[in-house]
């Protein structure tokens, strides 16, 4: 599939089936062959772009075989654009074994025209032991490698209970297939077990490849999208919209609420002043069904909607962290997805600054990346100052004073930032100063890092005036960009000369381009990192080891690439498996030689997996030079 936008490991993307593109993230609404009460106009209206439905169900029930069969499936359910069959796996975890194979039911649906074909994989349980589990997977394997994939969207569920290897081995196993459910997890989502389905989450996704659709299956309720599209999940299916209105539920994002319990629809609801909740308490039973089904799929796709827009925006993130209130499994689920180290999944940085609340934020992959800076920092030895944060305020230039004593020394210097210290170089770098603080000290957790700090260098003391002499020894504004470029390149060599001259706004102060002669080497962003030019790039490739920060291309990309045209995904053969999205890479062959520099568009893990779109953002080629 193709990636436009991302944050995290969530990306809105596109995937291209017989019967049209799907725009993810989304959610297939199930359709039963027997109960089809919907119509397309209605399904289309709401957003849905693709069904799923149940080619068991069709099969066991002779009147819808004989129809797919002449007719196909898209005539059958009469929708027109991509439909996602399921093979009756679910109805052998409920009911036991059934009557067909898994040849045979994947025969059934190409033979019937499903877009996208499910195998009839194990459902692994919960409750499963670790050697049922692996029996589960193995044999599943062995289904996918049973059937012909080379004709058709197959769909591998990836299984494996909730045994982190079996998932992972899974992910790896099933990438064979071109379309990746999360099976067998209906039970934890039926008892809110949320935290195990982070686990499970983030070990298929990250174990499977990239560019290949990942489903959660059964993931219906809008409480859980946000988590699970964060953490890559792409499209859900949902059965609970029909559930929930069987029981007069009436679905909302944040929960459902009885329908004799409620004194109106909400505006958003297609029921909303047409209908009153008591009219249709009072309706037949079909009418009140199909009405509660239309409004509770529109807040299912409402959330999507949502999500969507925040994933463009980048506060997706922010997003998941308000939902975390909503329920305590949800809190239970956060905490857990914070005990994962996603950071080679995140950006550089963010359109939108970070919320800091709480001691949970300091898990949060910007301050991660920060603190291990800081460590590694204060580890040369030298005399490390802490200044406080009375001396030093957030969105404010560093004091005459202080950078006397900085100019003066070659002290380490450190600022508090949230009751935690970091360079004070790091000033106005993501997420330093784009950054909104909620001013509630967390004096315990200070303590505890200014400790943590000294173990690692008993050099440390707080600042005070009198340090410092007369004599000016280095350049705050120099060693700014200096160390700028170490935290953005992970590097210890410095990239700028003294001589180098640095061009600040007149309205800001903020420093703009670095210039070496009448060259530009970088420029510097909002964010605070640097954007390289083409020279810059010449400078960094002969200063870093290979292939780090490069992304190798062949064929006769290297060609268009000088001329400053963008790398698609297609021509990467390899790349430095650090690189951070969003960061600036030199495009290379695979000798190092360098054709362009620009940023990733997705981090070094998921990049040489995708082979549509485009890989590298050129900023400028070779030929400029
Ligand atoms: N529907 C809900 N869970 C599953 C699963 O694990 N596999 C299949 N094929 N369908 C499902």
């Amino acid at each position: 599939m193709q990636m436009f936008f991302k944050e995290g490991l969530a990306r809105i993307g596109k995937f291209s089936t017989p019967h049209g593109d799907i725009e993810t993230p989304t959610i297939m609404p199930v359709i039963n062959p027997n109960l089809n009460f919907l119509t397309k106009e209605e399904l289309k209206s709401i957003g849905v772009q693709a069904v799923i439905t149940n080619s068991y169900i069709i099969k066991r029930t002779a009147s819808l075989e004989q129809e797919a069969l002449k007719s196909g499936v898209h005539r059958l359910i009469n929708f027109d654009g991509p439909i996602m069959t399921d093979s009756g796996t679910f109805q052998s975890y409920v009911y036991g074994d059934i009557e067909y194979d898994n040849r045979e039911i994947v025969q059934f649906q190409k033979d019937i025209g499903s877009d996208i074909i499910t195998i009839l994989d194990i459902f692994t349980k919960p409750q499963d032991s670790y050697e049922q589990a692996k029996s589960a997977v193995q044999e599943t394997y062995r289904r996918l490698k049973e059937v012909n994939t080379s004709d058709a969207i197959i769909a591998g569920p990836i299984q494996g209970s909730v045994y982190p290897d079996l998932r992972i081995e899974s992910a790896k196993l099933m990438s064979e297939a071109s379309y990746l459910p999360i099976g067998g997890v209906v039970p934890l989502l039926e008892s809110y077990r949320y935290s195990d389905l982070v686990n499970i989450i983030i070990n298929s996704k990250i174990n499977s490849d990239f560019s290949k659709p990942i489903h959660l299956f059964g993931g219906g309720h809008p409480m859980f999208f946000a988590f699970s599209v964060l953490l890559g999940v792409d499209i859900f299916d949902s059965a609970s919209y029909i559930k929930y209105a069987k029981d007069n539920r009436v679905l909302y994002t944040e929960g459902t609420r009885n329908l004799k319990e409620i004194r109106d629809f909400p505006e958003w609801s297609p029921l909303f002043s047409k209908y009153s909740p008591v009219e249709l308490i009072k309706a037949d039973e079909k009418t009140r069904l199909k009405l509660l089904s239309l409004h509770n799929l529109k807040a299912i796709f409402n959330e999507i909607t949502e999500i969507k827009e925040r994933i463009y925006e980048n506060t997706l993130y922010q997003y998941v962290e308000e939902k975390s209130m909503a329920h305590p499994a949800l809190y239970k689920a956060y905490m857990e997805m914070l005990s994962h180290n996603l950071g080679p999944f995140w950006n550089i940085s963010l359109k939108s600054p970070l919320y800091f609340f709480n001691s949970s934020t300091y898990k949060n992959t910007f301050i991660r990346r920060l603190v291990k800076f800081t460590e590694a920092y204060v580890r040369n030895g030298k005399r490390t100052i802490l200044i406080g944060y009375r001396q030093w305020r957030h969105g404010f230039p560093v004091s005459e004073d202080i950078l006397r004593a900085y100019e003066t020394t070659d002290y380490n210097f450190l600022i508090e930032w949230n009751d935690i210290f970091i360079p004070m170089e790091l000033e106005n770098t993501y997420p330093v100063s784009q950054m909104v603080p909620s001013g509630i000290p967390h004096h315990n957790y200070r303590d505890e890092y200014v400790d943590w700090l000294k173990s690692i260098n008993p050099e440390i003391s707080f600042y005070d005036t009198s340090l410092g002499g007369d004599e000016k020894i280095r350049n705050y504004t120099h060693s700014k960009i200096n160390e700028v470029y170490h935290f953005q390149f992970n590097s210890h060599n410095d990239l700028f000369l003294d001589s180098d001259k640095i061009i600040k706004s007149k309205a800001t102060g903020h420093i703009r381009n670095i210039k070496r002669g009448d060259r530009i080497i970088a420029t510097m962003r909002n964010d605070g990192f640097l954007t390289l030019s083409i020279y810059g790039g010449k400078l960094l490739n002969g200063m870093l080891d290979f292939p780090k920060s490069r992304v190798i291309v062949g064929g006769d990309s290297g060609e268009f690439n000088s001329q400053g045209f963008n790398v698609f995904f297609k021509f990467v053969e390899d790349c430095d498996r650090d690189i951070i999205a969003g960061n600036d890479v030199m495009v290379t062959d695979n000798s190092g030689n360098l054709y362009a520099v620009g940023h990733a568009t997705v981090s070094g893990k998921e990049m040489r997996f995708y082979r549509k779109g485009i890989a590298v953002k050129v900023h400028e080629g070779i030929k400029k030079l």
